[in-house]
């Protein structure tokens, strides 16, 4: 199949530090154009990976009609904005998480989606680890084969660290102009506190990556609501409980100096349970870890209550065996792209993300 005919947004850290290195690899993409409001910055890092086009920003790019499809990072109310305008153009879109700060932008953003056809995809890379699949598959399996008794409880936690893993790469390209300001008053959720529009964009942004996993994991779609919020003055720090399909999950959050990067995602059944890590999010080629714990009845005649339980603890390894998650989005979004397949992690999905922060923050401030 053609590759597709890629424009980038945006050559910030993530730009230069993940995705660019990524798609301008990949067989099944061209890079032909990118946009950049900082001159300086967008010639610094053309040239790096020799793209053919430079646009002084993404809306200068919509009229290319030879591109196909537009990848963007930016800041957290920006790239939204960004997004909303080239799928009016009728361009499909990669964007990085989060997809909104607010029900409203989120559906402003799905409005010009549904409008031209161009579909968008969201950047939840936790979606495409190889552990993280290991876990679904086996999560979804035991539900269906109802093995180990129904699911009692779910649990994300998420206290961060060095996401970084002592990464030793070439610096990133800078620029000497200042970056242009982020629409971020305007896209908050009406109800917020301005006191709070601090911690609120900062929490959402951090954990809606373990919502978002939860609700994978649990294939909950859009069935999950907020029970009760119990966060720090900071918004930040402290414990959610919800209910995923049906399920009781927790959602712990803090911050913690840590030499790694402290993320674990639980789910438990009435007889084992399934468990993951997360890799330093920058450690390239590392995959999730899992552990599996089970105990299964050996079935032998004649066995009291509570004998002839076998326990088994594996660390089964995912496969592939290595592998980067945020390479697999990427190759995800143009495998999709080419086939017409459905994203993993489509923009009409994370929409729920978006309403549990809002539901996470009203409960708490109890509005
Ligand atoms: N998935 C993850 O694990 C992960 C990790 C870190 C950050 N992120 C996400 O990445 C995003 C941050 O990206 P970043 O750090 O690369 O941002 P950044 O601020 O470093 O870069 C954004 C660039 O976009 C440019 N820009 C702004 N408006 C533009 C426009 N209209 N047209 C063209 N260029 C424009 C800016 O000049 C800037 O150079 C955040 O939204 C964050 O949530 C995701």
């Amino acid at each position: 199949m053609p590759p597709i005919r890629l424009a980038y947004v945006g050559c910030g850290m993530m730009a230069q530090r993940v995705h660019l290195p990524n798609f301008a690899t990949l067989p099944d993409c061209q890079l032909v154009a990118l946009a950049e409001v900082r001159r300086d910055l967008g010639e610094k890092v053309q040239r790096r990976y020799a793209i053919p086009r430079l646009y002084p920003d993404h809306r200068a790019l919509l009229e290319d009609a030879d591109v196909t499809a537009v990848a963007v990072s930016a800041p957290y109310a920006l790239q939204g904005e960004i997004a909303r305008d080239c799928l009016a153009a009728g361009k499909h879109v990669f964007m990085e998480k989060p997809m909104a700060i607010s029900l409203a932008q989120a559906d402003a953003i799905l409005a010009a989606s549904q409008c031209t056809g161009a579909r968008l995809m969201i950047g939840y890379m936790k979606r495409y680890d190889p552990g993280n699949e290991l876990v679904h598959a086996t999560v979804s399996q035991w539900r269906i084969s109802g093995e180990l008794g129904n699911v009692t409880f779910a649990r994300a936690h998420g206290y961060g660290g060095d996401w970084t893993a002592g990464i030793n790469l070439p610096p990133v390209e800078t620029s000497n102009e200042p970056a242009p300001p982020s629409p971020t008053e305007e896209n908050l959720p009406a109800w917020l506190p301005p006191e709070h529009a601090r911690g609120y964009v900062s929490y959402l942004q951090q954990y809606t990556h373990n919502l978002n996993l939860l609700r994978f994991f649990l294939d909950a779609g859009e069935r999950a609501r907020v029970k009760h919020a119990d966060l720090d003055p900071d918004g930040y720090a402290g414990t959610v409980i919800l209910e995923v399909d049906g399920v009781r999950a927790t959602l712990e959050t803090g911050r913690l100096r840590h030499y790694r990067w402290d993320e674990h995602t639980q789910v438990y059944f009435e007889r084992g349970w399934v468990h993951t890590w997360a890799p330093p999010l920058l450690l390239r080629n590392a995959v999730a870890e899992v552990e599996i714990y089970r105990s299964d009845e050996s079935g032998a005649p004649g066995a009291l209550a509570g004998q002839g339980v076998q326990h088994t603890l594996t660390r089964p390894i995912p496969e592939p065996r290595w592998g980067w998650a945020y390479r697999r989005e990427t190759e995800h979004f143009l495998d999709c792209l080419q086939t017409n397949q459905p994203f993993r992690s489509p923009a009409e999905d994370a929409r729920t993300d978006v309403r549990l922060f809002e539901e996470i923050y009203r409960n708490w401030l109890q509005i």
